[in-house]
């Protein structure tokens, strides 16, 4: 199984993709994860990396494509690809190198969240430093501690209101041409996002255990 989870900012991928992982062997490549972790280790590669992702802007797809091969190419598990393919260069180049790579998408799930959403959904989030969760806040009295573990927490400092509309504007111009390109694919499910975790969960194991 190797599953491709679309969605705009906000719409449940990482949520989605720590549930999957608890039921299904797979590998999680989130590349938000994977340039913000660039960006902390202070290097030169993720200081340029900085100056776009904290903007709310893409990362160039040729650079994006070569850090997702390698990573690819480090596991024979499924995979969970979580923000990736963003452009439909990428989706193509994706295509391209698990072909080469003799392995196949087998699932394209889209979690659907109304635009009106977003912005709340973002700025009432707060990732653990210690143990990765996501977590929703009450913002008015927003929790100090991880909920899971006691870690730290901390919010993304693209998190703020006018960087989720201008996320939200990208996703609009670079990423719903991604839906299209995989609409005829017969790979292409939607699901409701706006619903509880749980029942967003419950949606996409049935598509993957048809
Ligand atoms: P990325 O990290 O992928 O950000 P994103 O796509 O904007 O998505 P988010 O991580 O914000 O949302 P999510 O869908 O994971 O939602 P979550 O589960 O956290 O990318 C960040 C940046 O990196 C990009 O802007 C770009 O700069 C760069 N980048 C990444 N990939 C790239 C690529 N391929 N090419 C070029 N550049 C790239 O949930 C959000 C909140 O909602 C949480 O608080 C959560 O608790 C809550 N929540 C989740 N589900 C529910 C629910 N069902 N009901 C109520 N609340 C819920
Ligand atoms: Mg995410």
């Amino acid at each position: 199984m190797n599953i491709i989870l679309m969605g705009c900012p906000g719409a449940g991928k990482g949520t989605q993709s720590a549930k999957l992982l608890q039921t299904f062997p797979l590998h999680h490549i989130s590349t938000g994860d994977v340039l913000r972790a660039e960006i902390a280790s202070g290097s030169p590669l993720g200081k340029q990396l900085g100056e776009i992702v904290n903007k709310g802007n893409l990362v160039p797809d040729e650079l994006m494509v070569q850090m997702l091969e390698k990573i690819v190419k480090s596991t024979d598990k499924g995979i969970i690809f979580d923000g990736f393919p963003r452009t439909v260069p990428q989706a193509e180049a994706l295509d391209a190198m698990m072909q080469r790579l003799n392995r196949a998408i087998t699932h394209v799930i889209m979690i659907d969240l109304p635009a009106e959403e977003v912005v709340n959904r973002i700025c009432s989030r707060r990732q653990c430093k210690k143990c990765g969760a996501i977590l929703r806040v009450d913002i008015k009295n927003p929790l100090e501690k991880c909920s899971a573990c006691g870690g730290e927490l901390y919010t993304r400092p693209d998190d703020t209101p006018e960087r989720a509309t201008h996320r939200l504007e990208v996703y609009r111009n670079s990423t719903l041409p991604v839906k299209n390109y995989y609409q005829t694919s017969g790979k292409y499910v939607e699901v409701n996002g706006n619903q509880t975790p749980e029942k967003v969960f419950e949606d996409i194991t049935k598509i993957l255990e048809k």
